[in-house]
């Protein structure tokens, strides 16, 4: 059944090329080898566990293994660390043969089947696959499928002249069609890499580079290219890792005219490989990443007929954590968690902070509708966390800002952005418990918010921004490294001293990581909705297992607030609830709840 919708699509993208037959062809072998590749222990995994990413039990981390321990092996002694605070899935940032020199974090591959060697071997990496999996924690690893390193064997070929491989990628002889894509893609580095295309001498050609001159775009219009991060794919998933990070996936698609940017085909593209994972490697679920408009996000989840990623990046949900935190208004994250909906076998990915910079995409339809102008609106919030707004409390930095545009993104670690840098500097202990708090809310958020959590590495000890990157000569021209520092080791021994920023972030971390493994109400697939209650300040989400509601209560402002219950008990399944966290016991008889400042509260019904 899978084949014949493989086959239906791949004739849509690829049908028209004379060498179709064979390039199907091609795939079906690509195929039929993976699984035979794929061992007995992986395959008696696929039967059970094809939607393993649902649990209230998955808490996720994401660490770069060199920063974090050094390289694989010694990732494999850290495993106490991980069980000590609950972790049951790590993402692995980019981890495969990068090019020498610059690389982008490692997003600048130059063979997919090689580990970089600083970090260790291939065997190293599946070892460690095996060990983790066996402590429970599960492996993702990040697959780079929009673009190569120039020093990819495709391209190396490519510049020795070789047609086929230059049909790899999207290339021109002279700047004419060029300039005309410019007209009409946004620039996704301005200050850095300006532009989309890079001249290359070598073979006098302009090359589609969305992201550096060293990071040259596949052209998945050829299904040569296909075939190809297909036979990767399967690969990386026969490595016996449990999920697959996708990097870039709008930018997959080119075509004139348009902004190269979520283009249809793409979705396509997603739906294949999706049915291809799942008829090979049906345990291995697929995250998709696509930091663009919350309306673009929600669409890689593709629809219940047609399902692409398992799993997706929240990035409006991060972004709207921070509106919340800086506005001190809740109605956008009320409205956002009521509006997008996904197919039932798709959830979230839930974050505050990643390895990258936080890019303002909001609802703007909301923003206007509360009477704000988007532009200005986003023009507060890059302020805001700039440190240039009056009473702002974050210490972030600009990314890639435009002098032309007046647009920038944002740099900083959790902790930074949320007031503790701040608050240190100044010496206003008032002020450090308070950016706790926040950064204990915005975890509570995440934890309960549909989908699973997803730890950025550091956040857990309150890492703040380090601005030593600046000494390296190969990350100096990028901020993003300011929040992603080495991790420092004795920063988290003080997670054991009470009264340090490192126990109160990481201890109550830890506790809320328990409590959540206890609640079905917070696996993946149960509903959630949002309520609207009298208080702007007070975020409320809802979630609904076996008849059963659990009401998750965020209290985003500074100041105690008070909420009706008349609301709450609408949708109440006990006439009492008790908060899990605390040991509150609210009474949803009574008129009004009182909360302190930044203060949540998980609530179950009190039988
Ligand atoms: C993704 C990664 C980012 C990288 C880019 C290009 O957005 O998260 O770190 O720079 O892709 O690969």
């Amino acid at each position: 059944m899978s084949h014949e919708v493989i086959k239906t699509l791949y004739t849509k993208l690829y049908g028209q090329k004379d060498t179709f037959d064979a390039d199907y062809q091609a795939l079906i072998d690509i195929m039929t080898r993976a699984v035979k590749a794929r061992k007995p222990a992986l395959k008696a995994l696929d039967q059970t566990r094809s939607s393993w990413f649902f649990s209230n039990r998955v808490v996720g981390m994401t660490l770069y293994v060199d920063l974090f321990s050094g390289n694989l092996k010694s990732m494999t002694s850290k495993i106490n660390y991980f069980k000590e605070l609950g972790i049951t899935f790590i993402h692995l940032m980019p981890l495969l043969k990068p090019r020498p020199g610059e690389n982008d974090g490692g997003y600048a591959v130059m063979d997919y089947r090689e580990i970089h060697d600083v970090l260790g071997t291939m065997d190293q990496f599946v070892a460690l696959v095996d060990v983790f999996r066996n402590h429970g924690i599960n492996i993702c690893i990040d697959y780079v499928i929009n673009h190569v390193a120039k020093e990819h064997a495709w391209a190396q070929k490519a510049l020795k002249g070789d047609p086929d491989m230059q049909d790899m990628f999207i290339m021109f002889d002279d700047d004419v069609i060029p300039k005309q894509y410019d007209l009409t893609v946004p620039e996704v580095l301005p200050e850095k890499f300006p532009g989309n295309f890079t001249y290359v001498d070598e073979i006098k050609k302009y090359v589609f580079t969305s992201f550096s001159d060293y990071q040259w775009d596949l052209d998945f219009k050829n299904p040569k290219v296909f075939n190809g991060m297909v036979d990767n794919l399967l690969y990386l998933a026969n490595l016996g890792v449990n999920m697959i990070r996708l990097d870039a996936i709008p930018f997959m698609w080119k075509t004139l005219g348009t902004t190269c940017r979520n283009l249809p085909q793409i979705h396509d593209l997603m739906h294949l490989f999706r049915l291809i994972v799942k008829d090979v490697a049906p345990s291995v679920a697929l995250l998709g990443e696509a930091i663009v408009e919350p309306v673009e996000i929600v669409k890689y989840f593709g629809t219940e007929k047609k399902p692409e990623a398992d799993v997706m990046y929240n990035a409006n949900l991060m972004v709207d954590i921070y509106h919340a935190f800086a506005t001190r208004d809740v109605r956008l994250l009320t409205i956002d968690a009521n509006l997008y909906r996904m197919p039932q076998k798709s959830t979230w990915m839930n974050y505050v902070r990643c390895h990258d910079d936080i890019g303002w995409g909001f609802n703007e339809d909301a923003i206007r509708a509360f009477g704000l102008d988007p532009w200005h609106h986003k023009q507060f919030l890059i302020h805001f966390f700039n440190n240039d707004h009056p009473g702002t409390f974050a210490s972030g930095e600009y990314y890639q800002y435009n002098p032309r545009t007046l647009d920038a993104r944002t740099n900083g670690t959790l902790a930074s952005l949320l007031g503790l840098e701040k608050a240190h500097a100044n010496k206003e202990a008032f002020n450090v418990r308070t950016a706790i708090d926040r950064i204990n809310l915005a975890h509570a958020l995440i934890l309960s918010y549909r989908g699973f959590p997803l730890i950025y590495s550091g956040d857990e000890i309150a890492t703040l921004n380090d601005r030593t990157y600046l000494d390296d000569p190969q990350k100096r021209f990028d901020g993003r490294w300011i929040h992603r520092p080495r991790f420092d080791w004795k920063r988290a021994q003080k997670r054991d001293i009470m009264g340090t920023d490192e126990y109160q972030v990481f201890q109550t971390l830890k506790r809320l990581i328990k409590i959540r493994k206890t609640l079905s109400y917070l696996d993946g697939r149960a509903i959630q909705f949002a309520l609207d209650l009298s208080s702007e300040h007070v975020f409320c989400l809802v979630r609904r297992h076996q008849n059963k509601t659990f009401f998750a209560l965020f209290n985003m402002s500074e100041h105690p607030q008070t909420i009706t219950t008349s609301v709450l008990r609408q949708h109440a399944t006990a006439s009492s609830y008790k908060d899990v966290t605390q040991g509150r016991i609210l009474d949803l008889y009574g008129d009004q709840i009182q909360m302190s400042p930044y203060e949540y509260l998980w609530c179950v019904p009190d039988q």
